[in-house]
């Protein structure tokens, strides 16, 4: 083990799933693999780690805020690794909706979780995001990252011939709020997390 400070993480990973109806969701490409990175290499620094997988732990964007917000004081770090989905149906149908209804769906915004957890920040914790960018990685993570209150965020690139989707190479950096920045050409997701984690022991 490479330091002594034992540390307790919250890190949360996984698509939400905001349903239409009871056959029917809005959700996103993620797989979780970045998450189950993190928790191994913190895992394997002897940390602490309480793990939130979406969907399986919390289906819809509204399920993780409640549930990270009652985690969150118990923890030193939050790596907040979830694809949330930035909006949901204004109305969630209890019957199945007929095919010849089913035009047009009303989304409202969902609620920003890590910008709200990092106003309740408490002396001492550090916050981590991760961000998801088709041009202008360092740029638009600094500016999210100052935006939502954070210690640090990793943004990875996706576009039509860059998907980070799955458990692959990705091309990524990691910032911190000064600016300091290391970039990855190409980095696999389990040494990405290593990176990461040291990051965090250093920063505390
Ligand atoms: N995030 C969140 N709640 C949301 C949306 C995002 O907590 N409703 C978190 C993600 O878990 C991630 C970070 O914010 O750690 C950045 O997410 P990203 O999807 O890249 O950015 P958005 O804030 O959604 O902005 P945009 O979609 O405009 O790039």
């Amino acid at each position: 083990m490479s330091q002594s400070i034992k540390l307790r993480f919250l890190i949360a990973s996984g698509p939400t799933r905001e349903p239409i109806d009871p056959v029917r969701f809005i959700s996103n490409y993620s797989t979780g693999v970045m998450g189950r990175c993190l928790v191994e290499a913190a895992r394997k620094q002897g940390h602490r780690v309480t793990f939130v997988e979406c969907p399986k732990d919390a289906g819809t964007a509204l399920e993780l805020q409640a549930k990270l917000k009652t985690l969150l004081p118990k923890h030193n770090i939050l790596i907040m690794a979830a694809a949330v989905c930035d909006s949901r149906p204004s109305k969630v149908s209890k019957v199945k909706i007929k095919k010849e209804l089913l035009r047009t769906i009303y989304l409202v915004k969902n609620p920003d979780i890590l910008a709200g957890l990092a106003k309740r920040k408490k002396k001492g914790q550090i916050f981590i995001g991760f961000g998801l960018e088709s041009s202008k990685l360092f740029e638009r993570g600094l500016k999210k990252l100052k935006q939502k209150g954070l210690d640090f965020i990793v943004t990875q690139r996706v576009g039509s011939d860059a998907s980070p989707f799955g458990d692959k190479s990705v091309e990524a950096f990691l910032l911190d709020k000064r600016g300091v920045y290391q970039r990855f050409k190409s980095i696999k997701k389990n040494k990405l997390a290593e990176r990461l984690i040291r990051e965090a022991e250093n920063a505390r």
